[in-house]
C-alpha cells in the first residue's frame, strides 16, 4: 500500500515545486503593478482627484490667463458669460438660504431609479440607486444675458452657491457616484432656478414583517428631507412638470415584483422642530415560485420519502432507520439553510411552520417504524410462545388449503420473501406439526398481518395527512391579513 502511494506522493511534491518555481520566475501581473494595492476605494478616491486636479488646468478660466491674448478669440463667448458669474456671485452667500426671512424656499424633487438589488430580509434593508433631481429658485442668481439662458455649472463655481442639506432620513449608508468625475450636475436659469441633480446609491432601512414568509409582501420607503432647515425655510414638493418618480416599473427584481408605489408630502416631527419631507413608498410582492423551488418542493420531495419506509419490510431494520434518520437530517439542513437568511427574531414565520410540519412528518416516519417493528416483535413472540403448544392436526390441513387458494398468507410469502422464509423456518423447528402447517398457522399468519398493519394504514393514511397540511397550510396563509403597514401609504 505504502510502496504504491510512494511515486504518487513524489510527483505531488515534484509538482508543487514546479508550480512554485514558475511562480517566482513568471512575474504575475500584480508583482509587476508600480503600486501594492492598498484598497479598491482608496485607489478610487486618488484617481478621481488626480482627474479633478487636470481638469481644473484645462478649463478655460484657467487657459485664458496662460496663452497668448491672438488665441484667445473664443473668449468673446466665455468672457461675458464669466463675467456674468463673477457678477453674479459677488457679495453671494452660500451659507444663507435663497429669500431667508420669508416665506419657506420650495424644492421641487424627483427621481430616476436605476436599480434596486439586495433587498435583504435579514438585515431588513434595501440597496437603490438613483438620480435625485431637486430644484428651487434662487432669486440672487438670475440674470439678463443676451448670449445664454442657462448656465451649467461644475467645479469650484458649483460649490459656491447655495443648496438644500437634502438627506435621506431612513438610509442606512448611501453615496455619491464619482467615476470619473463627480456624477453631479448643477444648471442655472436666468430665472434664477437651480437644476441639481446627483447620481446616489442609498442602502435604506426597510421594516420587514415576516410573519407570512415567503408568502408576503413588504413594503419599504424612501423618504427625503432637509437635515436643518425646518419647514418655515425649506419646504419639499414633489416636482410637477413629470413623473416625480421614474424608472419604478423597469425595476427587476430577482425575489420581487414592485405592485404599486406612491408619493407623499408631509412633516415630521423631530426633536429639532418640524421638517418638512417626501416619502416614496412601494410595495413588493414576493416572487414564491423562487421558494417553491429552492424550499418547498425540496421539503415534500423527502417527506415522500420517508414515505418510501413503508413499502421497505419491517424486518429491514437498517434500511427503516437508515432512510428515518436520513430524512430527518435532511429536513434538518433544509431549515438551517432557510434560517441563515432571515431574522432570527421571534416572530414565526410561515416558512418555520411548513418546515415544521415535514419535519413532523419524516419523524414521525420514524416513530411508525418503531411501532411497527415493536408490534411485530411481540406478536413474534406471543406467536412462538403459541407455536410451542401442540397444534390440533386438522387444523393444519385447514389452513394449507387456504394457503392454495392464495389468501393473504400467499401474499405475505410473495412479498416478504427471505426474511419471512427464515421466520418459518424457526417456527417449522419449534412447531410440533410440520412446515406446511406452521406456515399458514393462524398466528404465524397474525404476526406478518399486525405488523404489516401499522405500515398499511401509514401507506394512505401519511400522504392523506400531508396533503391535508399543504391544503390547509396554503388556505390559512393565503387569506391570514397581510401585516401590511397600509399606514405608509395613507397617514403623513
Ligand atoms: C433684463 O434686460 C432687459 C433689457 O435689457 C430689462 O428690461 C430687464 O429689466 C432686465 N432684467 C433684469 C432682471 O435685470
Ligand atoms: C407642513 O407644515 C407647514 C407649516 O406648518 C404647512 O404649511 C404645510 O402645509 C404642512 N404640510 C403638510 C403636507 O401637511
Amino acid at each position: 500500500m505504502a510502496s504504491k502511494s510512494l511515486p504518487i506522493f513524489a510527483a505531488l511534491l515534484l509538482l508543487q515545486a514546479v508550480s512554485r518555481i514558475s511562480a517566482r520566475g513568471i512575474p504575475t501581473p500584480m508583482a509587476t503593478g508600480t503600486a501594492a494595492p492598498t484598497g479598491e476605494i482608496n485607489g478610487i478616491s486618488i484617481f478621481a482627484t488626480a482627474v479633478a486636479e487636470e481638469d481644473r488646468m484645462t478649463t478655460p478660466s484657467a487657459r485664458m490667463y496662460d496663452e497668448e491674448p491672438s488665441v484667445r478669440a473664443e473668449n468673446i463667448y466665455t468672457g461675458p458669460t464669466q463675467n456674468l458669474l463673477e457678477q453674479l456671485l459677488e457679495g453671494y452667500s452660500m451659507d444663507l438660504r435663497p429669500g431667508i426671512g420669508g416665506p419657506p424656499v420650495d424644492i421641487d424633487v424627483g427621481f430616476a431609479v436605476q436599480s434596486i438589488d439586495q433587498v435583504s430580509e435579514i438585515n431588513m434593508e434595501y440597496t437603490m440607486t438613483m438620480m435625485l433631481s431637486q430644484s428651487w429658485i434662487d432669486p440672487r442668481l438670475a440674470f439678463n444675458s443676451s448670449s445664454v439662458s442657462e448656465i451649467p455649472l461644475a467645479g469650484a463655481t458649483a460649490e459656491k452657491i447655495w443648496i438644500p442639506d437634502t438627506f435621506i432620513l431612513n438610509d442606512k449608508k448611501s453615496f455619491k457616484h464619482t467615476v470619473t468625475a463627480h456624477n453631479r450636475l448643477l444648471r442655472l436659469s436666468s430665472d434664477g432656478k437651480v437644476l441639481y441633480n446627483v447620481r446616489i446609491t442609498t442602502t435604506a432601512e426597510c421594516k420587514m414583517r415576516l410573519k407570512k414568509f415567503p408568502l408576503d409582501t413588504q413594503t419599504c420607503t424612501l423618504e427625503l428631507g432637509s437635515y436643518g432647515y425646518a419647514n418655515r425655510d425649506v419646504a419639499y414638493h414633489w416636482r410637477t412638470d413629470q413623473e416625480p418618480v421614474r424608472g419604478m416599473t423597469d425595476v427587476e427584481l430577482a425575489k420581487y415584483s414592485i405592485v404599486r408605489f406612491d408619493t407623499l408630502t408631509g412633516n415630521v416631527t423631530r426633536d429639532t422642530g418640524d421638517y418638512s419631507s417626501l416619502r416614496m413608498t412601494f410595495k413588493m410582492e414576493r416572487n414564491f415560485i423562487y421558494f417553491m423551488i429552492r424550499t418547498f418542493f425540496p421539503c415534500v420531495l423527502v417527506v415522500v420519502l420517508s414515505w418510501v419506509s413503508f413499502f421497505v419490510h419491517h424486518d429491514a431494520v437498517p434500511a427503516r432507520v437508515g432512510l428515518g434518520i436520513t430524512t430527518v437530517l435532511t429536513m434538518q439542513t433544509l431549515m438551517s439553510g432557510v434560517n441563515a437568511s432571515l431574522p432570527q427574531n421571534a416572530e414565526i414565520k410561515a416558512i418555520d411552520v411548513y418546515l415544521l410540519g415535514c419535519y413532523v412528518f419524516v419523524f414521525g416516519a420514524l416513530l411508525e417504524y418503531a411501532l411497527a417493528h415493536n408490534l411485530y416483535r411481540g406478536t413474534k413472540a406471543a406467536a412462538l410462545k403459541a407455536a410451542t403448544a401442540p397444534v390440533a392436526p386438522e387444523g393444519g390441513g385447514k389452513h394449507g388449503k387456504k394457503k392454495g387458494k392464495g389468501s393473504s398468507c400467499s401474499e405475505n410469502g410473495a412479498a416478504s420473501g427471505q426474511s419471512q422464509a427464515a421466520a418459518a423456518a424457526v417456527l417449522a423447528k419449534l412447531s410440533t406439526g410440520n412446515s406446511s402447517v406452521a406456515e399458514c398457522h393462524p398466528v404465524f399468519r397474525a404476526i406478518f398481518d399486525d405488523a404489516t398493519d401499522v405500515d398499511r394504514h401509514a401507506r394512505w393514511l401519511f400522504p392523506v395527512a400531508f396533503a391535508l397540511l399543504n391544503v390547509v397550510y396554503y388556505v390559512v396563509y393565503y387569506y391570514l391579513p397581510e401585516n401590511d403597514i397600509a399606514s405608509l401609504f395613507t397617514q403623513y
